[in-house]
């Protein structure tokens, strides 16, 4: 019977043949332990000298790292591993042998590893953050589907800039200029009143300088936009989905947290509500804790971030930033012009901001301001304004970046490793 190593439960006590990698052995004069994978999981294969022909021994000890192979064998019951089963080989059949695969048991530097990406990805730790990932990804459409709302792809070549126009990737577009996209949101806006409850999820580019461990060039994000929300609706969905994503990963993928060596204790207590605190009091609180260098209407940086966030064991809302800091789309808050009706969702332990959202401006004259004053040309937004022009309504939306995600609940300290291949400030191999 032909089957993969997350299936082979089904098979306990019978012969099953398994097509995998040897990612490392080892020997003695009477027993050879395989650690194979085969991408859908993890098994140890052991090949018993006396239980077996003379040949197949022989072949065990000789099979060198990433070689592949078909193995025959039973599959038994082993309590001492955390997956639960071994392989007890009977037959070896190599498929390609390797030589010198470069990524071997000892430690690696990070360059080096990041230069070999393409077969990094094989490695233990790698598989578990990508499993995260995917589980991330399925949870996210599970918690929109069922919520009500309809995906809608916003395109990836634009002619406008949702983020500010310092951070875009220029190209031609024939004649004209364009502009990868570095958010949906405008267009989302578009789908949201037209299907009124929607979300994208796609890649994104920012033309950034920033080498942080949270910074990509480009990075997957998802966008819900939601008609007739106000602000703190949209904080609600937002405080239920990552409640949502959390709980998933933990409970469908216990292996890779284990793995990964993660305190999931940290992780079990991430439940809606969320705690807020407005940017008013944040500043206050970090005079409180030493920080003098912050005045009001001054951007958080990293250590900022990372302060407020200890004081809590759930990610915080940061509310109503100063409208100088923010894009021109957010809408003023209605008592205090100089605060926009905003968000930033800043995940526990120094993991930095996973969200942003706002409520946007519906009014189509107070738009029009706020994208003169911006110095955008008013002739590339016209479609956008006239959202604003026939039948606006209130209404919200935010963003969610997947990488920073998946290293906050992986706990992985780089975004680099959370990617299958990253672009960085100097790297686009492989
Ligand atoms: O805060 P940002 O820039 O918000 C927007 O783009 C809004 N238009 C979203 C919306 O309201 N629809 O980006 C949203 C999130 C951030 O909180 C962060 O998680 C992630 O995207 N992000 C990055 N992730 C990795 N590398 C980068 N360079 C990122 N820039 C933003
Ligand atoms: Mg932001």
């Amino acid at each position: 019977m032909k089957t993969t190593i997350t299936e082979v439960n089904k098979y306990v006590g019978q012969e099953v043949t398994i097509g995998a990698w040897v990612s490392n052995k080892r020997s003695s004069g009477k027993i050879a332990f395989l650690q194979l994978r085969d991408g859908t999981g993890f098994i140890q294969g052991v090949v018993v000298k006396n239980d077996v022909d003379e040949e197949v021994f022989q072949k065990a000890k000789s099979l060198t790292q990433e070689t592949s192979i078909f193995v025959t064998g039973t599959i038994q019951e082993d309590s001492r591993s955390s997956f639960g089963f071994e392989l007890l080989v009977k037959e070896i059949q190599v498929i390609n042998e390797s030589h010198d695969f470069p990524i071997t048991p000892k430690e690696h530097g990070t360059e080096f590893l990041m230069d070999h990406r393409h077969l990094w990805l094989r490695s233990r730790r790698q598989h578990a953050v990508m499993k995260i990932r995917n589980e991330i990804i399925r949870a996210t459409y599970e918690f929109f589907n069922e919520n009500g709302f309809t995906k809608v792809d916003p395109p990836i070549l634009t002619g406008s800039a949702p983020e500010g126009t310092t951070e875009l990737f220029h190209t031609k577009y024939f004649e004209e200029d364009a502009y990868l996209s570095q958010s949906g949101q405008l267009y989302m806006e578009a789908a949201a009143f037209a299907l009124g409850k929607v979300f994208s999820f796609g890649p994104t580019f920012r033309a950034e300088k920033s080498k942080t461990r949270r910074h990509l060039i480009e990075f997957w994000m998802i966008e819900p936009e939601m008609a007739f929300y106000e602000h703190e609706d949209s904080l609600q969905v937002q405080e239920q989905y990552v409640s949502h994503i959390v709980q998933s990963v933990l409970k469908n993928c216990k292996l890779e947290l284990e793995r990964l060596g993660r305190d999931t204790s940290k992780l079990e207590q991430i439940k809606a509500p969320f705690p807020r605190i407005s940017y008013d009091d944040a500043v206050k609180f970090l005079h409180e804790k030493g920080f003098d260098d912050i005045e009001w209407g001054d951007d958080f940086g990293a250590p900022h971030e990372t302060a407020i966030a200890e004081s809590f064991d759930k990610p915080v809302f940061i509310t109503n930033y100063p409208t100088s800091l923010k894009p021109f789309y957010m809408q003023p808050h209605p008592e205090r012009p100089e605060v926009v009706l905003c968000a930033d969702l800043i995940a526990p332990e120094g993991y930095g901001e996973i969200i942003g959202g706002s409520e946007r401006i519906h009014d189509y004259e107070l738009m029009k301001k706020r994208i003169e004053e911006h110095g955008l040309p008013v002739e590339a937004y016209q479609w956008y304004l006239e959202l604003r022009q026939y039948g606006s309504v209130p209404h919200s939306g935010f963003g969610l970046g997947l990488e920073r995600t998946v290293a906050w609940i992986s706990g992985v300290e780089h975004v680099r490793e959370t990617i299958p291949f990253p672009r960085l400030l100097n790297r686009l191999y492989p």
